[in-house]
């Protein structure tokens, strides 16, 4: 038998998802956020199982969390760092996958710079597949991460005005969040410089503005995006100093929102480029490290999840 309310042996991404599986995530996920605060977090659901943590792009928050939600659900995890030095990196993908699913793990977490790759991988293997971030594609945990924070703080989700600032074009958070946030009922808009805007923006039913004051005009969240620059290979923008003084997230800028607005970011910030520290830090406004925190609880729902649809039960 499968779980109830996901049926999937993977979660490669929130495309195709509907309200009622996301909406089963996030019940699922709430349930882990008091039992991480307490003491005894060991909830060993998991016992007998092994996750792999297979990441070929760096990482800080997004392996830690699913270290410790496999840790707390009782699970032996191995964190695997592989170099993307290598040309042909999605054979190297495959091949490392394929040999790490001979010793007979049960979820392989993976984390890779090429867009799609996780769904290649899911044909190749037979334990269940977490995709921790493709390329510039999707990170649906992040955005599981993120919705869980947005409904903590405000409540609810559908119906509330979101903005996603900044570096949209390369950013996997902020495509599995639109997909995300759509579905569930929220009114997104996109905000960046033309050189930064999401391609087709219009296919996901959202508002798209050039201007972030303009844009974020009576929003409840606004979050902001890194500048990745590792993923630019040309000039995106003219300065980091001119970027942070069009683009970045200050106090002056935040006033055009709601006055109860709240921040977010998925981390790690550039501080000073896409946001200012005074707004980063200001616990009033900023739900930043409730993101972080949220991020353990539903790495622990998914893990807990698709368990019930491993094929070696
Ligand atoms: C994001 C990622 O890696 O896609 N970070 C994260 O998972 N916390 C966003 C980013 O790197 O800017």
């Amino acid at each position: 038998m499968t779980h109830a309310l996901y049926a999937h042996p993977h979660l490669l991404g929130i495309e195709g998802l509907t309200a009622a599986e996301i909406t089963a995530f996030l019940d699922v996920a709430d349930g882990y956020v008091e039992k991480n605060r307490a003491a005894d977090k060991k909830h060993p659901i998991l016992r007998g199982r092994t996750v792999i943590n297979l990441f070929f792009e760096n990482s800080t928050r997004t392996r830690t969390s699913f270290e410790l939600a496999g840790k707390r659900l009782g699970a032996d995890v191995i964190n695997m760092s592989v170099s993307t030095s290598s040309a042909k990196k999605g054979e190297t993908l495959i091949d490392t996958a394929m040999t790490l699913n001979a010793m007979h793990p049960d979820f392989i977490v993976v984390r890779h710079g090429e867009s799609g790759v996780v769904h290649l991988l899911a044909q190749k293997v037979n334990c269940a597949v977490i995709n921790a971030g493709d390329g510039s594609h999707e990170h649906p945990t992040q955005a599981l991460l993120d919705a869980l924070a947005i409904r903590r703080a405000k409540g609810k989700i559908a119906g509330l005005n979101i903005a996603i600032c900044g570096d949209l074009l390369h950013s996997r958070v902020a495509r599995s969040n639109i997909l995300l946030l759509k579905t569930l009922g929220a009114n997104v808009r996109l905000i960046a410089p033309s050189t930064l805007m999401l391609p087709h923006a219009e296919q996901f039913g959202v508002e798209t503005f050039y201007d972030l004051r303009e844009g974020i005009k009576d929003c409840d969240i606004v979050m902001m995006l890194r500048l990745q620059l590792e993923r630019m290979n040309s000039n995106f923008v003219p300065s980091l100093r001119e970027y942070f003084h069009y683009w970045g997230l200050d106090r002056g800028k935040l006033a055009m929102a709601k006055p109860d607005a709240l921040v977010m970011h998925p981390g790690p910030i550039n501080r000073g480029v896409e946001i200012d520290p005074d707004i980063a830090d200001d616990i009033q406004r900023s739900i930043i490290l409730a993101q972080v925190e949220m991020g353990v609880a539903v790495r622990q729902a998914v893990l807990e999840i698709l368990s019930h649809n491993l094929a070696n039960k």
